[in-house]
């Protein structure tokens, strides 16, 4: 059993924590999938108000469903298409403060009303985006987006 001291203090404490809790369980590990799939869990039990979590890996030049927590969501996403196309396209992330604003939003669950996606860069190119959804209207501000940046660099070896 895993049981990581995640902090439940200030945003640059938690993501500090949850930035050694991926590290750790990751470190060791060559698999990307294992390692996606232990990141998506991390981040969905320890941030809150979250409606889904995980990974679009960049497959054969378009965006594939990678592991994740929450309800079943889109399959392919096109480059350029949506918060996570757009994260991808530009390699740059997208913090959306209201998804309904957002030309082009796929809503792969109604209840969606913010986002953040992060590019996973590794060598210049886009191999994967973090999707972070939340139902709670801007919920996600510049801490947050640093923090998974850093979570993302991280993995950019290791997935
Ligand atoms: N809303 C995303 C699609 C992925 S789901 O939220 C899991 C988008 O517009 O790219």
């Amino acid at each position: 059993m895993y049981d990581f001291d995640v902090g439940q203090g200030s945003k640059a404490e938690l993501y500090g924590d949850l930035l050694k809790a991926i590290d750790a369980i990751t470190a060791d590990e060559p698999d990307g999938v294992a390692n996606m799939a232990n990141a998506a869990a991390l981040l969905w039990q320890y941030l809150p108000d979250l409606n889904w979590a995980g990974f679009y890996r960049m497959v054969g030049g378009e965006l594939v469903l990678g592991p994740f927590q929450g309800k079943a969501a889109c399959i392919r996403i096109p480059v350029g298409r949506g918060v996570c196309g757009t994260a991808a396209a530009t390699a740059t992330t997208q913090l959306v403060e209201d998804v309904h604003a957002f030309p082009g939003h796929i809503a792969c669950d109604a209840a969606s009303r913010s986002e953040l996606v992060v590019p996973v860069v590794r060598d210049g190119a886009v191999i994967a985006v973090v999707d972070l959804d939340s139902p709670e209207p801007a919920r996600f501000d510049a801490a947050d987006a640093s923090g998974c940046e850093a979570i993302a660099a991280l993995l950019a070896r290791r997935i």
